[in-house]
């Protein structure tokens, strides 16, 4: 393989370091009123959302600059090597393609396109079939909720996208059930009747401790309800490339569907991996669901790099990561049913492209993958916003807006719309010594006071965002937007010369985990860990003995 160029090693990185340099000595709200025509020149539309960027510390300059940067990186290229199968995930020898998940053709992809319409009728079946009533529990009752068991990318998708689109359920309530803390399970399951209730065990590998625990614990809750060895297959449902362990677990071969070493787990929401949500909103919104996605897809592959919505959004996460040192970004989704949005991007960005070598194996010179982080507003205005204007932390700020609500409380919901425009504004605006002073003054304060209350109420603004905007949250907005950050995600992945695609990273404490777990259950160990570690381990089994006791 001929080594790619590391993005400092590429014509014009450095000249991006000055144009970053004099663009921190003017101001956004001065871009603005320098050239009228920014707010709409500095706004793309795709696949039914819409993105500025008109409210970013960029000139034409720097965002042309950065263009070339892509040029010269081979972005273009690289889109193609995605779409047509090439083994981009270079450490595993692999395709990644999770766009073949929702084409609507085979894309030349003829044999991997049937797996997936093969693997989109059972689910298809499966939806309408526990929609239906037709699916009966051990006892011969219907079943009334799913369990999705499953971690990250098994979980964090379906998750969101099933509680994005609450107002599209049908008769099934989903429930997620993720970490290996007994009180995640234990807590869903005191609501449920074993009679009524099927789990869908989601897991790639089918090897993942957290999944595996959770599903043995619920087929023990089941057996103690009176469920039979035999009736399994009415209660438990495998999403895995790993139909062996399924059926070791006891999962019926007709109650397995697939997932392919050629999907990634956290770009794995379009496949089966999300039975949950196709069972939640029935097969029409799924389909609708992947139909948004596509059209994204579309956008990405075909539009002209200054048009192209990922690329840009790509663009200016290096500008701020790279030439602004701000190493985190802020998503801040202005819909409640949009809540778990961050914590599904956290772990797209940050296992895809935290990452400290290039795909061949070289030490990078320079910062990754940022730290994703926010939560849905309001409720950060009342709690880490004070840090967004005011801090000493560059967090250059996604907000995403539906511009309508399905509550139809409209006039609740123009309060909500007035916050997230007015955060947008003001993080951009800031307020200026003189306009803290007068705004003092104006309250009836004497000088001496305003004058010693003024730098705690002016506000440095000129701190970057962009706004999203869509009609609604709906399926095809919901696919539409998450294809939007897997493919920005792709992008800085390949300006930063990493692969996106594998996770390394995770193994080691995998391991040193089954490690612990040995010498806390007692098992002999090869020898002592570290001291902090004993001190720990002293430190728990303490504690069992006194609640022995107690
Ligand atoms: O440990 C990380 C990880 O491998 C993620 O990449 C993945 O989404 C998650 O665990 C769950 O894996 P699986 O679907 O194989 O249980």
């Amino acid at each position: 393989m001929t080594s790619r160029p590391l993005l400092s090693e590429l014509p014009g990185y450095s000249d991006l370091q000055a144009l970053a340099n004099g663009v921190k000595s003017t101001s956004v709200s001065q871009l603005l009123q320098d050239d009228p025509g920014r707010a709409t020149d500095f706004t793309l539309e795709a696949a039914g959302l819409r993105l500025d960027y008109s409210k970013h510390l960029l000139t034409t300059a720097a965002l042309e600059q950065l263009l070339r940067l892509a040029e010269h990186a081979g972005v273009a290229r690289d889109i193609a090597a995605l779409f047509s199968g090439e083994p981009i995930n270079n450490t595993e020898d692999r395709p990644a393609l999770h766009t073949l998940l929702r084409a609507s053709g085979s894309q030349g992809l003829e044999g991997k396109f049937q797996e997936v319409v093969a693997a989109r009728a059972l689910m298809q079946t499966w939806a309408e079939r526990l929609n239906s009533g037709a699916q009966q529990g051990f006892s011969g009752a219907t079943i009334t909720d799913v369990v999705n068991i499953g971690i990250g990318g098994s979980d964090l998708g379906p998750r969101l996208v099933s509680e994005a689109l609450r107002p599209f359920h049908g008769n099934i309530s989903c429930h997620y059930v993720a970490n290996v803390d007994p009180a995640d399970l234990q807590d869903t399951l005191l609501e449920l009747d074993p009679e009524t209730t099927l789990f869908i065990v989601c897991s790639k590998s089918f090897r993942t401790e957290e999944t595996l625990t959770n599903s043995l614990a619920a087929r023990t809750w089941l057996r103690n309800a009176g469920a039979g060895e035999d009736a399994l297959g009415k209660h438990f449902i495998a999403v895995t490339s790993n139909l062996q362990a399924a059926a070791e677990f006891g999962i019926p071969a007709g109650n397995c569907l697939p997932m392919w070493d050629w999907v990634g787990g956290r770009y794995s929401v379009w496949s089966a991996i999300g039975l949950s949500c196709a069972i939640a909103v029935g097969w029409e919104n799924f389909a609708a669901f992947l139909a948004g996605a596509e059209a994204m897809d579309r956008h990405f592959r075909n539009s002209e790099p200054a048009a192209n919505m990922p690329l840009l959004m790509s663009l200016l996460e290096i500008w701020y990561n790279n030439f602004f040192q701000a190493g985190n970004h802020v998503v801040l989704p202005y819909d409640n049913s949009l809540q778990h949005l961050p914590a599904f991007l956290q772990q797209l960005t940050m296992e895809s492209n935290g990452k400290c070598v290039s795909e061949d194996g070289r030490a990078l010179p320079y910062t990754t993958g940022a730290v994703l982080w926010g939560s849905a507003g309001t409720m950060g205005q009342h709690s880490f916003h004070q840090l967004l204007h005011q801090g000493t932390l560059l967090c250059p700020a996604d907000f995403v807006l539906p511009l309508n609500t399905h509550t139809g409380m409209r006039e609740q919901h123009r309060r909500l719309v007035a916050n997230c425009l007015a955060q947008s504004r003001t993080l951009m605006v800031g307020r200026t010594q003189e306009a803290a002073r007068a705004a003092l003054l104006a309250r009836g304060l004497g000088a001496q006071e305003a004058d010693r209350l003024t730098p705690h109420l002016a506000m440095p603004g000129n701190r970057p965002n962009s706004v999203i905007t869509m009609h609604s949250v709906n399926p095809g907005s919901l696919g539409a937007l998450l294809a939007l950050y897997e493919h920005r995600t792709f992008c800085s992945a390949r300006l930063w010369g990493i692969n996106p695609f594998d996770q390394w990273g995770v193994e080691l404490g995998k391991e040193i985990g089954s490690e612990i777990l040995g010498r806390l259950s007692g098992e002999a160990s090869p020898g002592p860990m570290d001291p902090s570690t004993e001190r720990l381990m002293r430190e728990w089994r303490a504690a069992q003995e006194g609640d022995a006791r107690a």
